[in-house]
């Protein structure tokens, strides 16, 4: 991994590479974006995941949740898929310089960039993914009641999410995947590295429930 430091404009591009391909990542460090500016653990340790899994996601329609820099969506598209990305409307800008920098012409129309702040916009969503991607989206227990409003309406009974969370560093984490998520969804823990869990997730039919 290189860094490189544009002080002028505090943009810190850093390189990272998954699955053949070299992700060029900018943070808009001095943008006010928060946690948004940092590529989190939990997203690295997903893009290995699908690295050593050989993840191919051609033909695959997939939404990412709070998609930060875009790194994990955006290796989604390199793999092939059709990714929509999406974050609170203020963090957009940084993801689709990062979209710019990485995916190249040939494959833009498989990548977009929306808005969606959990509990309030997943009605301007359709709900025919295959699949849905959020690494270290779990770390706010006043943000979980929204969240499971958006898995719950994003999510039909064949789509399959990937929940990437640091339990031990982020609180309020354990209970969500333990104790709030089981309560619609079937969940699993299909790898595992240090603190961190991937959780594979899909959503319990009316029959499950009882
Ligand atoms: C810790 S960052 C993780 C970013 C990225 N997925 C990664 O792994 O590097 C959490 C992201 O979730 C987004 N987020 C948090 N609460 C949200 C909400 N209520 N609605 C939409 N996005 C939210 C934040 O804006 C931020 O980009």
């Amino acid at each position: 991994m290189s860094s490189t430091v544009k002080s002028s404009l505090s943009l810190e591009e850093k390189k990272y590479e998954f699955s053949g391909h070299t992700l060029n990542i900018t943070t808009f460090k001095g943008a006010s974006l928060g946690v948004s500016a940092y590529v989190w653990g939990p997203g690295l340790v997903l893009c290995r995941y699908f690295e050593d899994e050989k993840f191919n996601f051609t033909g695959k329609k997939v939404l990412e949740l709070g998609s930060g820099t875009g790194i994990v969506g955006i290796l989604a598209v390199l793999l092939g898929g059709d990714v929509t990305m999406t974050d609170r409307a203020y963090v957009l800008k940084q993801i689709e310089y990062n979209v710019s920098a990485n995916i190249p012409a040939t494959s833009r129309h498989r990548s977009k960039t929306r808005a969606l702040l959990w509990g309030t916009d997943q009605n301007n969503f359709p709900t025919d993914f295959d699949i849905i991607l959020g690494s270290d989206i779990v770390y706010s227990p006043s943000q979980f009641p929204g969240l499971i409003q958006t898995l719950l309406h994003i999510c039909n009974d064949k789509t399959i999410i990937y929940l990437s969370s640091n339990l031990d560093a982020r609180v309020g984490s354990e209970n969500f995947h333990q104790e709030i998520l089981p309560k619609q969804f079937n969940s699993e823990v299909i790898h595992t590295s240090g603190g961190n869990c991937i959780y594979k997730v899909t959503k319990k039919s009316p029959r499950d429930e009882h």
